[in-house]
């Protein structure tokens, strides 16, 4: 049987940004190869400014390919779709608007009626596991509850693919650790694509199907390593406990912190 074509498809992708006063290019991304599949948790992990916000950012449809490919269900991706929900690590929330408007907006802007939007937004606020914060403003949620309303606001708008750029990043660890559950919970019951950036190691395997790390920075993919745990058995109780866990922890950390290999640093400096 041929295996299923890749959600999202990406090849010899470079991203670079330029300066536009002096033109001078900096090099973020560089032959980067990927792929996608449809319905699965990709973690994607790397030592921070090893161009893990560019290559999200760029998939999102925020900034185009200096050269290589990228492609959303065989079609070029040609700038940001509702198909590509994105959650980023501050709360991109609207302050002078209350939880229950915040969620529906994306609805709102497509023209969808108060009756059934405001039905939507609840439905996925209470997936999101908040109940009675219809009416606060983002100023009176905690930073956990309001990356609940980020994360429930995207899901309401049901696109195909959530870009996650360490959604979890900013809120203290106890809460971190609940909202990694929820969110296993919530890929649990969804078909949704989700594509995840990290940091943590440890993250990265709590969530994932599947682990992709990065190198140092011009980022290119070093090795995807798949994640063996049931979704149905990921509590953070139930993995402090796995040895498993634990190699896999420490199999990953090698491969993140290796230093890129030398050639590849001097095509870097080369380009820049
Ligand atoms: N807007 C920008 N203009 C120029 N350089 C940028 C910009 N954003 C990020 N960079 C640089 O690109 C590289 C990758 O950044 P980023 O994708 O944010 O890394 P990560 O998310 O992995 O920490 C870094 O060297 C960073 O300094
Ligand atoms: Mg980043």
């Amino acid at each position: 049987m041929a295996p299923a074509a890749p959600k999202i498809h990406i090849a010899a992708l470079t991203l670079d940004y330029v300066n536009a006063e002096t033109g001078a290019a900096h090099r973020a991304v560089a032959g980067l190869d990927l792929d996608v599949r449809a319905g699965e948790f990709l973690c994607v992990l790397g030592p921070s400014g090893c161009g893990k916000s560019t290559l999200l950012s760029a998939i999102a449809g925020f900034i185009r390919p200096t050269a290589g490919t990228l492609a959303m269900d065989g079609e070029p991706i040609r700038g940001p779709s509702a198909e590509r929900g994105v959650v980023f690590q501050e709360y991109a929330l609207l302050p002078w608007m209350n939880v229950l408007d915040n969620t529906a907006l994306g609805l709102k802007l497509r023209g969808v009626a108060r009756t059934e939007r405001y039905a939507t937004a609840r439905r996925f606020l209470a997936l999101a596991n908040l109940h009675d914060v219809d009416h606060k403003y983002p100023h009176e949620l905690s930073g956990g509850m309001r990356q609940r309303v980020a994360v429930a606001r995207t899901l309401a708008n049901s696109p195909e693919v959530m870009l996650m750029d360490e959604p979890f990043a900013a809120v203290d660890a106890q809460t971190r650790m609940v909202l990694q559950e929820e969110l296993v919970r919530i890929s649990e019951r969804s078909p949704l694509t989700v594509f995840f950036i990290t940091h943590s190691v440890e993250e990265a395997i709590f969530l994932g199907d599947r682990v992709a790390v990065m190198t140092p920075g011009p980022g290119r993919i070093r090795e995807i390593v798949d994640v063996p745990f049931a979704r149905a058995e990921r509590t953070w109780k139930a993995m402090n406990a796995d040895a498993d866990f634990a190699a896999l922890r420490e199999r990953l950390l090698e491969l993140v912190r290796a230093p890129a290999a030398a050639n590849h640093d001097r095509s870097a400096a080369a380009a820049a």
